[in-house]
């Protein structure tokens, strides 16, 4: 595979990239699926390179996701887990990277619950930094490997009419969803209660509709976001029963419209509130085991890019 590189050395947010990067992390993701598809699941790529997970969040598909790619392209992978480390003896952040990177680590995939935390890694140490979400600023592989499953199920993105529902407040997948559609020519609407659409997000270029019927009958492609309970400390809606009578993605919504859309979630998924397990679950609409299969290619394509910028 030839190495095409990329315009910057980390990946921090979909905001610090281009569209023709873009278009190349697609391009080199898509060799990847295929080989990820072979019997022979492995390349040497990034042999010699160490790789460290940090992962100061829980986390379930992106620490998964990112530890499967790595392994994938033959990197040596370690797993940091904040809650088992010197952290919980008031280690700063900082002096934590430096050690590990003492030990000759290359790259740095990092989630941590600070907006903005590998911004400030990045001024401060040499190792590619990969952003895995940024507290609720952006989720960058999240939105490419998003992006990348639209793309596959309905084609060129340019005109194409995308809606993100749900906690559009307090999500990260949101932003970066909305950077990474709009540079790649998709019109977007969000779609949810008032309370959960920040205010001025027009300003990113996007439409707001409260309407979910409408939304979705203007749509091609629905991302469905998880309502962030962890991240609510005052109720933004009366009950999660009333959410879902309002917002939730059911079976009865998709079958009065006229067309057929295809549905996302980048998960973890809240059966029932956002979304019945009968959208969900369905091959019809549904693409959410599809954008997991792709997570992998994505990130072996982001790791594989940046690699060339070392
Ligand atoms: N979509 C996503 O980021 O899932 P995890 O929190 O499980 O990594």
């Amino acid at each position: 595979m030839s190495q095409s590189s990329l315009s910057t050395k980390h990946l921090l947010g979909i905001k610090q990239i281009t569209s023709d990067d873009i278009y190349a992390i697609f391009k080199t993701a898509k060799d990847f699926k295929e080989v990820i598809n072979r019997p022979i699941k492995k390349v040497p790529s990034l042999r010699d390179i160490t790789v460290v997970n940090l992962f100061f969040e829980n986390s379930t598909r992106t620490r998964i996701s990112f530890e499967l790619a790595e392994k994938r392209l033959s990197a040596d992978v370690l797993n940091f887990t904040a809650s088992s480390s010197s952290v919980n003896k008031g280690e700063t952040l900082l002096d934590t990277v430096n050690n590990i990177l003492a030990m000759k680590v290359d790259m740095v995939v990092m989630r941590h619950p600070a907006p903005g935390a590998h911004h400030f890694l990045a001024n401060h140490i040499d190792a590619n930094i990969i952003n895995a979400g940024d507290g609720t600023h952006e989720h960058p592989t999240q939105a490419l490997l998003d992006t990348f499953s639209i793309q596959e199920r309905i084609g060129d993105l340019k005109d194409s009419n995308i809606v993100i529902i749900g906690d559009i407040l307090h999500s990260r997948v949101a932003l970066s969803n909305i950077l990474c559609l709009k540079k790649l020519g998709a019109n977007v609407k969000v779609c949810g209660p008032p309370t959960l659409i920040p205010k001025h997000i027009e300003e990113l270029g996007v439409g707001v509709e409260y309407n979910i019927d409408k939304a979705l009958q203007w749509c091609d492609a629905a991302n469905v976001l998880r309502i962030q309970l962890e991240r609510q400390e005052v109720k933004f809606f009366p009950s999660l029963r009333e959410y879902s009578i309002y917002f939730g993605i059911n079976a009865q919504r998709l079958e009065k419209l006229q067309k057929d859309i295809t549905i996302l979630h980048p998960g973890p998924i809240n059966r029932g509130v956002e979304i019945t397990s009968e959208v969900a679950d369905s091959l019809k609409h549904s693409i959410i085991l599809n954008q997991v299969e792709n997570g992998v290619a994505v990130r072996m394509a982001v790791l594989y890019l940046l690699s060339g910028k070392r």
